[in-house]
């Protein structure tokens, strides 16, 4: 019998990677399957990887309780359906005090809404579960910064970008790549990043140099962003258990770059 794998969220940037990385998985968007509801009738699955999340940090803030309903009870609804599950948790489930890399062991200490929901999601996830803490994702499709970037850097000559919040670019193309590896460990949880570390304002400055935009960053503070959601200033995250590596994140920005469609 032939595996029965499912897809969540397969509309969003990670879901759109997973789909290629796996292209005989059920790939379910949110008109297919909305994770707050059970699975549909008749669903079965062998593995499921869990990538539908409420991923608006800022309106976490507004609608808690509509994002904890996506991502914690969306999980324990993705769990019900009794397959090994892989979920993505975020870097920002750590406070960002340290000013070394987090590790497996560290002791997650939430800032935000969004970030509560998404350390309340790691449990729902349940016992046969690959929980994969990752960062700071982007992709050739959905709404993210080096999207962002790309449309602000074509309208203007400079573009304010926080340089006070530390961590990982990761490309999901990467991290599709690598759940492959993932499944094959232990349950548990795993630091998956891509290598190297740079601030938003440093990321900023590459993207631009590598579109060959000469758009300007003038760098700020978060203070002077004012962004509605606390967020961690360290979230560099690297493995102790043998998580797969993935490759250093200006690798991983021109990978995007490569594959960039900004319609
Ligand atoms: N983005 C990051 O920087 C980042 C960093 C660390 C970890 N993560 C985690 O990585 C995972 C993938 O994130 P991503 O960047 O791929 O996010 P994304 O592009 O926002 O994709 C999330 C997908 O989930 C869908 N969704 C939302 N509510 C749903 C529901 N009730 N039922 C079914 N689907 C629903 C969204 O659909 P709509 O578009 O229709 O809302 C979207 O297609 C998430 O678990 C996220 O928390 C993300």
């Amino acid at each position: 019998m032939s595996e029965r794998r499912v897809i969540t969220g397969a509309g969003g940037q990670l879901g759109r990677a997973l789909a290629e990385a796996f292209p005989d998985a059920r790939a379910l968007t949110r008109a297919d399957w909305d994770v707050t509801y059970p699975p549909p009738e008749g669903l079965e699955a062998d593995l499921v990887l869990h990538a539908a999340a409420w991923t608006n940090v800022d309106g976490a803030e507004d609608d808690p309780q509509s994002a904890a309903a996506v991502n914690v009870g969306g999980t324990l609804n993705a769990a019900s359906l009794g397959a090994p599950l892989v979920t993505w948790s975020t870097d920002y489930v750590f406070d960002g005090t340290k000013r070394a890399p987090y590790l497996e062991s560290d002791a997650p200490a939430p800032l935000g809404a969004y970030a509560r929901t998404k350390l309340h999601a790691e449990a729902a996830a349940g016992e046969r579960a690959w929980v994969v803490r990752t960062s700071w994702l982007h992709g050739p499709t959905s709404r993210n910064f080096v999207r962002t970037m790309l449309r602000l850097g074509a309208e203007r000559d400079e573009v304010a970008v926080v340089d006070d919040q530390r961590g990982s670019p990761t490309y999901v193309g990467h991290l599709a790549e690598a759940t492959k590896e993932i499944i094959g460990l232990p349950y548990g949880v795993y630091h998956v990043a891509a290598g190297g570390d740079c601030t938003w304002a440093d990321f900023a400055e590459a993207i631009f140099e590598e579109a060959g935009l000469a758009t300007r960053v003038r760098r700020i503070t978060t203070a002077e962003f004012g962004a509605r959601a606390p967020r961690p200033a360290y979230s560099v995250l690297r493995s102790e258990k043998g998580a797969p590596e993935l490759p250093h994140w200006r690798e991983g920005l021109r990978a995007c770059l490569a594959r960039l469609d900004m319609s």
